[in-house]
């Protein structure tokens, strides 16, 4: 019963062009692991989807270069990872997304990042965000969101 319950879930996710099919999965926008802003500021100091676009881009791009964290990346599916960042971004911003993604801890749970990596990915996160304009207190509160994740991201 199970593998066949499985399969019709994974027949109705279809696989996005230039991404890998993963492991069949509840899609919620709980999965995002927070609840969205209310309101419109924090979508605007964003520069809408826009602006989400570049700073998940800028983002990405730091992470996948980088000398600390860059390895955790390698063989793995970064046209998805763009699109449900993209998509993560503009639920928690309140821009008007679903999320369609996996939970933050069904997502890294193979992965062994470490406090030290998580750190470093914040760094990235900041320089993209402050590239884009981003003003000092609308970063801080969205990292704010993000940093209950840590529980988990990061292995024990
Ligand atoms: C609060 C911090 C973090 C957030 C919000 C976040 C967000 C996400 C999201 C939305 C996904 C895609 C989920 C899916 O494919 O369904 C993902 C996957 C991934 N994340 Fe994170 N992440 C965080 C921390 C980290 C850290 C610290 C690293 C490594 C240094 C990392 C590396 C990865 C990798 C390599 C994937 C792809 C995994 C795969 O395709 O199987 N993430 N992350």
């Amino acid at each position: 019963m199970l593998p066949v319950l499985l399969a019709l879930a994974a027949s109705a996710m279809p696989v996005p062009p230039g991404e890998q099919p993963v492991d069949p999965y509840a899609q919620s926008d709980a999965n995002a692991g927070a609840m969205r802003f209310q309101g419109q500021s924090m979508w605007h100091a964003f520069h809408e989807q826009a602006g989400v676009q570049r700073i998940v881009d800028g983002f990405v791009d730091r992470d996948i270069a980088d000398p600390v964290i860059g390895e955790i990346f390698k063989g793995q599916d970064i046209v998805r990872l763009r699109r449900t960042l993209k998509e993560q971004f503009c639920y928690i911003l309140n821009g008007g997304c679903a999320y369609s993604g996996r939970t933050m801890k069904e997502a890294h749970k193979n992965l062994g990042i470490q406090i030290k990596d998580m750190n470093v990915l914040v760094v990235n996160l900041q320089k993209a965000m402050a590239a884009e304009g981003v003003p000092f207190f609308a970063q801080n509160r969205f990292l704010a969101k993000l940093a209950p994740m840590k529980k988990d991201v990061v292995v024990r």
